[in-house]
């Protein structure tokens, strides 16, 4: 197909999504889990049948749509941008810590770096988690062009209360071209922090506690894991974390299998692309943790014993939703 015909295709694409909602996805292998994570944690589970499922409201339409617009723009645009790469490079490129560290130089076009932001269809899944969950203080590692910034601070606004949006990006030419893009479409509520994760992390870190945050650059096992544990301090107990290309490497994929499975984390719900994380007490360890003898028989049947019966169903499991 030619690449003109694939722009319009995509746009089209994009254009259905923002107009009919999420809600022409199906999940595959989605309902059965869906119940079970209904069981263990119904917050999350609304939210996620909301994030895949529902159409925006006219008035979120009317700004998704201005955002659309925006990347249907940049999807065309071929001006070189000359960047600095902090992040892994391709899934083979096997970088080490210091030459991440040091940074790669690349030349890309806005266009290819359009292509690496979030879909349509995922910066909506984003969307809805953030209208779902209401941080006050949400947190993006990886503005690129701002697209997804774009989208989860109108979820903010639209949530009402003020809730920000602090966004970190390693290259100056995106991190100055993102601002243009969120001035032009009227988002006030992004802070762009210019540096290396590793440099910025600390001091945003330290104006949290954060209630959301979502992981999309420097996609390499060892950093993964590392930010989790660097970020989770400074997390509200029951926040959110999306980590983005889960799926993009190896190395991804097991730092992904060690963080669903963590101590701290309650929920994991892998869906495909995109993990997402509830921190907290998984409920079947909680209820390990709080044994039921030494109870006073007076105080009757313990109310969580019906919860935590249902919570075993699902407790340590890693809830998998493929969406399509
Ligand atoms: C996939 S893009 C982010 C896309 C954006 N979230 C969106 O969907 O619109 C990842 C971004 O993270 C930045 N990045 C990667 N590793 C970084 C690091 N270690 N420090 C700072 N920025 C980094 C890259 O420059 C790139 O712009």
């Amino acid at each position: 197909m030619m690449w003109s015909q694939q722009l319009k295709e995509r746009r089209k694409h994009a254009e259905h999504l923002v107009e009919k909602g999420l809600g022409r996805v199906r999940f595959v292998l989605g309902r059965g889990t869906l119940a079970r994570l209904e069981r263990v944690a119904p917050e999350l589970a609304g939210g996620l049948r909301e994030a895949l499922r529902s159409r925006y409201a006219p008035d979120e339409r009317a700004v998704v749509r201005r955002i659309e617009a925006l990347r249907g723009r940049l999807m065309g645009d071929v001006t070189p941008l000359a960047l600095v790469d902090f992040g892994a490079g391709k899934p083979d490129a096997a970088l080490s810590a210091e030459q991440m560290a040091t940074g790669t130089q690349r030349t890309r076009t806005v266009a290819e770096m359009t292509g690496a932001s979030k879909s349509p269809f995922w910066a909506g899944v984003l969307f809805r988690l953030v209208r779902t969950f209401r941080p006050a203080k949400a947190l993006e590692l990886g503005t690129c062009l701002g697209l997804s910034a774009a989208y989860q601070a109108s979820a903010q606004t639209f949530n009402g209360g003020g809730g920000q949006v602090v966004t970190l990006e390693g290259a100056p030419a995106l991190a100055s071209i993102a601002r243009t893009h969120l001035a032009e479409l009227g988002i006030a509520n992004v802070e762009i922090v210019l540096g290396r994760f590793a440099d910025t992390l600390p001091e945003v870190l330290a104006r949290g506690p954060y209630g959301y945050v979502f992981i999309d650059g420097h996609h390499d096992e060892a950093a993964t894991l590392a930010y989790f544990d660097q970020v989770r301090p400074f997390m509200t107990p029951d926040g959110i974390i999306v980590f983005d290309d889960i799926d993009y490497s190896a190395g991804m994929g097991r730092a992904w299998k060690a963080l669903a499975v963590h101590p701290a984390v309650a929920v994991a719900v892998d869906l495909g692309r995109l993990g997402v994380v509830r921190l907290g007490v998984r409920e079947g360890r909680e209820a390990a943790a709080h044994p039921r003898e030494g109870r006073d028989p007076r105080e009757g049947r313990d109310p969580r014993e019906g919860r935590e019966a249902a919570a075993h169903a699902g407790a340590g499991e890693v809830f998998r939703m493929r969406v399509r």
